[in-house]
């Protein structure tokens, strides 16, 4: 069997910025009660003409040109969205056109905030059985078109934007090591897009009700979230063998510097061990965890050698972690 590992990474982000300074035009919010409940201060947002594809296909394009590979040699494309450009087909069938990858298989998974972690646990498996070989992971997401404008609970939290990881056999280096992949449906409704599906399908009510926005509940996402987050990096220890103190770096999926440092404090962890890009994108969902990747590797924050862990929660309630041996 071979180890899959990451060959390259790439990401993407509209240009169009939207401050919390601007929000506070929108709704009876404010800078200061967004950052210190948060820690985010702006995030990205679609402009006219740009979608979901047009972004995962930005972010797959950055990580080929990282490879240096021609999107022939492509075998599969797996999308991690719940922002979709549309719900038949799937956006990852887009993609493969966009990049020309004509060989490649293409597939959407819907695990929320956790699709990323899912994701890559598909592409190992993949390798692992020779299934395919070279694999574009790409987490895509806008979630500023499934955003209730109007709901100061919500629309404070979210942003757009993609990520992308090149998986493919391992050459020695950057293989990605244990998954644990784990979900609780009792929490199905605390955190939905309760219309346009087949329970709620679309009408003048669904809309006027605001069904086709995201719902949350989120007092209790805070509290899922600190004790997953505290429960997969215990996991990720366990399974290396070693104490939570002496894992290297996290990734987590960005949604709050109050889940982090509450997370640390329970499991004696230093904060700097966490890469946050939060305060730039806010919570972009499936895109988060490979968003952040990138840009923690550009910055120099994860070393050779270093074990990584990638945490994911959310919508489902989803949750689980990768591992990689930088
Ligand atoms: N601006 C000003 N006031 C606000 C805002 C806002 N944007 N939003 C809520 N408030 C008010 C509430 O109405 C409430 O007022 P009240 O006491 O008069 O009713 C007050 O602030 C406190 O509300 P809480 O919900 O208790 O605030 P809390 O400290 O829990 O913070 C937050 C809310 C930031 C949403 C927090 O619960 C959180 O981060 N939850 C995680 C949810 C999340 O990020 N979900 C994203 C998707 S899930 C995922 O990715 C894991």
């Amino acid at each position: 069997m071979s180890k899959a590992a990451v060959i390259s990474t790439g990401k993407y982000v509209p240009e169009k910025i939207l401050t919390n300074e601007d929000l506070e035009k929108m709704v009876d919010t404010s800078d200061e009660w967004i950052t210190t409940r948060t820690g985010i201060k702006e995030r990205r947002i679609v402009s006219d003409g740009e979608t979901n594809s047009t972004l995962a296909c930005n972010a797959a394009r950055d990580a080929l040109s990282e490879a240096g590979m021609d999107p022939r040699d492509i075998d599969m494309i797996i999308v991690a969205t719940f922002t979709p450009d549309r719900y038949l087909a799937a956006t990852a069938c887009k993609v493969q056109d966009m990049l020309g990858a004509v060989n490649s298989g293409a597939v959407d998974l819907a695990a929320a905030c956790t699709g990323y972690v899912y994701g890559l646990s598909m592409a190992a498996g993949y390798v692992a059985t020779g299934i395919a070989e070279n694999i574009l992971v790409i987490g895509s997401e806008v979630l500023s078109r499934f955003t209730n404008w109007k709901d100061r609970n919500t629309c404070v939290l979210f942003g757009d934007g993609a990520g992308a990881m090149l998986i493919g056999p391992s050459q020695g280096k950057h293989e990605l090591e244990d998954f644990v992949l784990k979900s609780d449906g009792s929490g199905w409704e605390l955190l939905s897009i309760p219309g346009g599906g087949s329970e709620n399908p679309p009408s003048l009510e669904s809309v006027s009700t605001d069904l086709h926005a995201i719902h949350m509940n989120g007092r209790e996402i805070f509290k899922f979230a600190v004790s997953k987050l505290e429960w997969l990096i215990r996991e990720a220890a366990r399974l290396q063998g070693v104490e939570p103190t002496e894992i290297d770096k996290v990734v987590p999926h960005q949604v709050n510097y109050r889940i982090v440092k509450s997370a640390c404090a329970r499991l004696g962890m230093e904060p700097e061990r966490f890469f946050l890009n939060l305060e730039k994108y806010g919570n972009t969902s499936g895109a988060s965890i490979p968003l952040a990747f990138d840009e923690a590797l550009d910055a120099g924050f994860i070393e050779d050698g270093d074990i990584v862990v990638l945490p994911g929660f959310g919508g489902g309630l989803t949750y689980g972690m990768a591992s990689v041996r930088w």
